[in-house]
């Protein structure tokens, strides 16, 4: 979709004080990614490449998140009206539509913005076009939103700022989103007659409504639902944000064929990918870059980031799998099982209490219970790679780097530093000694000694 004609002003000025934190309010993560990135993808589905965001407070941060962004700065925050201001610069010439938009309501859908400009263009000829189209929702709850005059002929009168409002006002239930379309040819016109002789002293965007009806120009509504347009003001309404994110990818997980034992307990990223027939118990997380690919199963209590699920594998229960991890297929990987930049081949099993990291498996491969890969010396990481149908004994050592050769077995207890021979059988723990008797020996002694 290419969309030449439509420039989106983003609004990431404010402090986000509420937030009570030092990372910028716009880059707080939901489904572990920062907030403003939704909004950005949004825009790049709908082609709309022409974007400015508009940055104060903490500007070096959210600049160093959007290498491809325009920015403006809003030294001081003046209101909604003089932030948007602040982009003209970045729009001379441009007759297009602008959207405004916010950088803490990140989840506006790609549908709704495409229909906020359709309505505001459809009505014939562009001197009869209304000037503004306003995306409005209604809330359970109203709270302090502005409210949406309506004229009898379902044209927008006004936006009535929650601290102007009278009682009547008050009543409306249809609100402002604070998102709206605008004929990019008149809205800095409109902007230069806003003031700030209102309650919070502000110059508000809402009243661009008023100017461009005074204008002869007319502004419309268009209704979205309340969950795209939540805007986020404090870590209570981020962790609604999460919960709501975390509801869709459920909902969408299940309707592509994935099986969810407590869908409330899997916790998805962003770009969680899960193909059809994989079965996803109870109590997983699934951190960023995770694929997983049919018939897998992933069982309780499992942490994967950053990892390829072949077809078929099992992980977990009680797993952690780390970047950088591909688990072949069919292959199996226990409780208490760590792997890190490893590539496990086909049909390998580590099935309990083992740290497999910077190592290639091969397929078929067993690795016993207790296995560590010794991968760090302080310095530097460093490769174990081990040979298909290779059989590592429990509670080995893997000083890498080391080789282990197709076939060969390590004995249980070993610490191996050196590279075993495909098809060897290596052991470094010391032999086995055994004085028959000598144990009811020592007992009757030391019974004697004291007299028992
Ligand atoms: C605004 C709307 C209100 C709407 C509500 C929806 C106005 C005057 N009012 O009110 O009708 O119901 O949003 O949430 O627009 N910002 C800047 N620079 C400024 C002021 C604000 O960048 O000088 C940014 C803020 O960072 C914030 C957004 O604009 O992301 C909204 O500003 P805020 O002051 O929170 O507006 P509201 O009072 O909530
Ligand atoms: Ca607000």
């Amino acid at each position: 979709m290419s969309n030449e004609d439509i420039g989106a002003i983003i609004l990431a000025a404010g402090m986000g004080s509420r937030m009570h934190s030092g990372v910028h309010k716009v880059l707080h993560p939901i489904g572990g990614r920062p907030m403003i990135h939704y909004l950005m993808d949004t825009l790049d589905h709908l082609g709309i490449v022409k974007r400015v965001v508009v940055v104060g407070a903490d500007r070096e941060q959210v600049e160093e998140h959007l290498p491809f962004a325009e920015f403006a700065v809003q030294k001081d925050q003046m209101g909604t009206a003089h932030a948007v201001y602040c982009a003209k610069a970045h729009f001379s010439g441009f007759s297009g539509d602008i959207i405004i938009l916010y950088g803490d309501v990140p989840m506006v859908r790609e549908e709704t913005l495409m229909e906020l400009v359709r309505v505001r263009r459809k009505t014939g000829p562009r001197a009869q076009q209304p000037a503004v189209s306003v995306l409005g929702f209604r809330p359970e709850d109203t709270g302090h939103y502005g409210r949406l005059l309506m004229g009898e002929r379902g044209e927008l009168e006004a936006i009535i700022e929650f601290k102007d409002a009278t009682v009547e006002h008050l009543a409306i239930r249809l609100c402002n989103s604070g998102i709206m379309a605008v004929d990019g040819s008149l809205l800095f016109r409109f902007l230069e007659e806003v003031d700030n002789k209102n309650r919070k002293e502000e110059y508000y965007l809402t009243d661009i409504v008023r100017i461009a009806r005074n204008d002869g120009h007319s502004a419309i509504v268009y209704e979205g639902t309340e969950d795209e347009v939540l805007g986020i003001n404090s870590q209570e309404d981020l962790a609604y944000a999460e919960a709501l994110f975390q509801y869709k990818k459920r909902l969408e997980a299940m309707s592509s064929g994935v099986t969810l034992m407590d869908p409330e307990t899997v916790y998805f990223s962003y770009d969680t990918a899960i193909e059809n027939d994989v079965r996803v118990d109870v109590n997983v997380v699934f951190g960023p870059e995770v694929v997983v690919k049919k018939g897998a199963h992933i069982k309780s209590f499992s942490h994967l980031e950053g990892c390829v699920i072949e077809k078929g594998a099992t992980i977990g229960p009680f797993a952690r799998i780390r970047p950088g991890t591909r688990i072949g297929e069919g292959a199996k990987i226990g409780n208490f099982v760590e792997t890190k930049e490893a590539d496990i081949g086909a049909g390998a099993k580590i099935s309990h209490l083992s740290y497999v990291g910077d190592a290639l498996v091969g397929a078929q491969a067993n690795i016993g219970a207790g296995t560590i890969t010794c991968n760090y010396d302080g310095f530097s990481k460093n490769l174990t790679e081990i040979g298909d149908g290779a059989f590592i004994g429990s509670n080995t050592s893997l000083v890498a780097p080391v080789k282990i050769g197709r076939g060969a077995i390590v004995g249980a207890g070993s610490t191996i530093t050196k590279n075993v021979n495909a098809n060897a059988l290596a052991v470094t723990r010391a032999s086995q000694k055994a004085k028959e008797g000598w144990a009811s020996d020592f007992r009757k002694k030391n019974r004697q000694k004291r007299g028992k």
